[in-house]
C-alpha cells in the first residue's frame, strides 16, 4: 500500500508514492534520486544519513519519509552554489578533513546545523555537535578543525 508524499527537497518540490514504512533515506536515494544522505547503519548509529527537516538534524535512516510531508529537507546538495564551494566543503578540503568521504555528507549537514544555529561556536561545541557522526578514517581532528575554520570564515564575510 502506497500513500502520496509531498515535501520540499532542497528547494524544489517533489510529490512521490511511498510505502507507509518506507525510510526518508530510502526515499532520497530510490525515489528522489538524492545519493548524497549515505547508507552506513541503518540504525541510528552512525550519522551517515544525516539531513535537514525544517532546519533541524535528523537520521534520515529512522525517519519515517511520510512524516516529511509538506515539510522542507535539505541534504548535501543544498549546500551547492554552482561551482563554488560551501564555506564548510571548502574548509573540508583545505584540512583535508575527508579521506574515504563516506561520513563527510553527513559530517557536512551537522555541521551545517550547528554553524545555523550557532555562527561561533567554541570548540567543544563542535565536538558536541558531530558527536553522533562516526568517521572511521580521520581521527576527527581535522574535521574539528575545518568546522572552526568556516565558522571563522563566515564571520569573516559577515
Ligand atoms: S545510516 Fe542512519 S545513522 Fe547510520
Ligand atoms: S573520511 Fe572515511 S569515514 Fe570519515
Amino acid at each position: 500500500m502506497k500513500v502520496p508524499l509531498q515535501f520540499r527537497h532542497n528547494g524544489r518540490d517533489v510529490a512521490l508514492f511511498v510505502g507507509a514504512g518506507t525510510n526518508l533515506l530510502t526515499a532520497l536515494r530510490d525515489q528522489v534520486g538524492d545519493m548524497t544522505p549515505k547508507f552506513g547503519c541503518g540504525q541510528g548509529g552512525c550519522g551517515a544519513c544525516s539531513v535537514l527537516i525544517d532546519g533541524e538534524l535528523h537520521l534520515a535512516c529512522l525517519t519515517l519519509a511520510v512524516s516529511a510531508e509538506g515539510r522542507s529537507v535539505e541534504t548535501l546538495e543544498s549546500l551547492k552554489d554552482g561551482p563554488r564551494l560551501h564555506p564548510l566543503q571548502q574548509a573540508f578540503m583545505d584540512r583535508f578533513a575527508a579521506q574515504c568521504g563516506y561520513c563527510t555528507p553527513g559530517m557536512l549537514i551537522a555541521a551545517k546545523a550547528l554553524l545555523d544555529r550557532n555562527p561561533n561556536p567554541s570548540r567543544t561545541e563542535v565536538v558536541e555537535a558531530i558527536s553522533g557522526n562516526i568517521c572511521r578514517c580521520t581521527g576527527y581532528e581535522a574535521i574539528i578543525e575545518a568546522i572552526l575554520d568556516a565558522a571563522g570564515a563566515n564571520r569573516a564575510r559577515a
